[in-house]
């Protein structure tokens, strides 16, 4: 089993990013490493070649990759146990775009629908970068043969785009040999929480809210943490007993989906324990919860953070184990398309 898995490297990260990503990623690790069979890996990136494919800023950049390196880390990754690099260091990514790219079909990337939501109105004024990443990240899985990955709804449609890119390379390309691609396999994530702003309990929390009251943020220490959750909005009610007492309260939904999110309860578990409780009772409640959690990711975040050396060196020591692996496939490549 070899799962590939990419993230885009932005910064500023929050309760919503560890509880709807880093955290899957996490378990997948040690899912992948307590199956512990003879080659079995998982390869975590940081898509900062992606990142590109859209209007950015080159420092921003780098420091979201940095960044999101430090959080992965203080969140579980392993660099022991997980490849961790940023795409940018393995060359072998881009060379295998080009190659690939005489293989994908214009019609194919044209039924993409993700180039159709983030171009928007202004198709002509797109990037070449947006419009044939999904084949960069063909190029990303396909590289390292990977088995297995993760695909939300709107990476499907670009997980089916690597899968035929992979079998007419194989068709056109291997006739005579051993196919130089795997077909990779999706495995639907968990379904992850989704977390909403705690001014409103109905944006969804993310970076981009100008409201410091809207997020925890993952380097947020005990303190910060327990005064967010009392500033947090909520309602005047008891909880229910039940998730469907819940209905048209969108701030205390929000609080307890965040508590069950944390300790790996249902709502109705939750709701089981608290129901009848007012807010002064469950807020302190869901305070240590995130605390008892956070507070260590976020010692050690701001740690790694401020250590550019260690992260230059996972990041580096990484990419070299990537080349590594992705060496053989990108060379069965070149020598199949006769170059
Ligand atoms: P932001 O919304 O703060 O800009 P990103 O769009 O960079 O965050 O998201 C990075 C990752 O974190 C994505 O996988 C995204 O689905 C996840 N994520 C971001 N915000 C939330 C949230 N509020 N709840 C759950 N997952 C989230
Ligand atoms: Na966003």
């Amino acid at each position: 089993m070899r799962v590939v898995s990419g993230i885009q490297p932005t910064g500023n990260l929050h309760l919503g990013n560890y509880l709807g990503a880093i955290r899957n990623w996490v378990r997948l690790q040690d899912e992948v490493v307590a199956a512990s069979q003879e080659g079995s890996q998982c390869l975590f990136f940081l898509a900062d070649l992606h990142a590109i494919s859209m209007p950015y800023n080159p420092e921003d950049l780098r420091a979201g990759t940095l960044e999101m390196t430090a959080a992965l880390v203080a969140c579980g990754i392993d660099p022991d146990k997980s490849v961790l690099f940023n795409q940018a260091q393995v060359p072998a990514h881009a060379e295998l775009q080009w190659l690939l790219s005489g293989t994908a079909r214009m019609g194919w990337l044209n039924r993409m629908t993700q180039f159709k939501d983030k171009s928007g109105q202004n198709r002509e004024g797109a990037s070449i970068a947006l419009f044939t990443y999904p084949v960069l990240q063909a190029a990303d899985v396909l590289l390292y043969q990977a088995t297995h990955v993760p695909v939300g709804e709107d990476q499907k449609q670009h997980l089916e785009l690597a899968r035929d890119i992979a079998q007419k390379f194989n068709n056109d390309f291997c006739a005579d040999g051993a196919p130089v691609f795997t077909l990779p396999d999706p495995i639907v994530p968990r379904e992850a929480a989704r977390i909403m702003s705690l001014r409103d309990g109905m944006s969804k929390m993310s970076k981009s809210d100008p409201s410091e009251r809207s997020r925890i943020n993952l380097s947020d220490d005990a303190d910060t943490i327990m005064k967010a959750v009392k500033k947090a909005k909520s309602d005047a009610e008891p909880l229910p007993s039940e998730q469907a007492g819940l209905a048209g309260r969108p701030e205390a939904l929000n609080l307890v989906t965040i508590y069950a999110a944390m300790t790996g309860e249902t709502i109705d578990q939750v709701l089981a324990t608290y129901g009848g409780e007012g807010f002064g009772r469950f807020k302190p409640a869901l305070g240590e919860v995130l605390v008892e959690t956070l507070s260590p990711i976020s010692q050690r975040f701001n740690e790694l953070k401020q250590d550019r050396e260690s992260l230059d060196a996972i990041l580096a020591r990484g990419a070299a184990k990537a080349r590594e692996l992705g060496g053989k496939t990108l060379n069965s490549a070149y020598e199949a398309l006769g170059l």
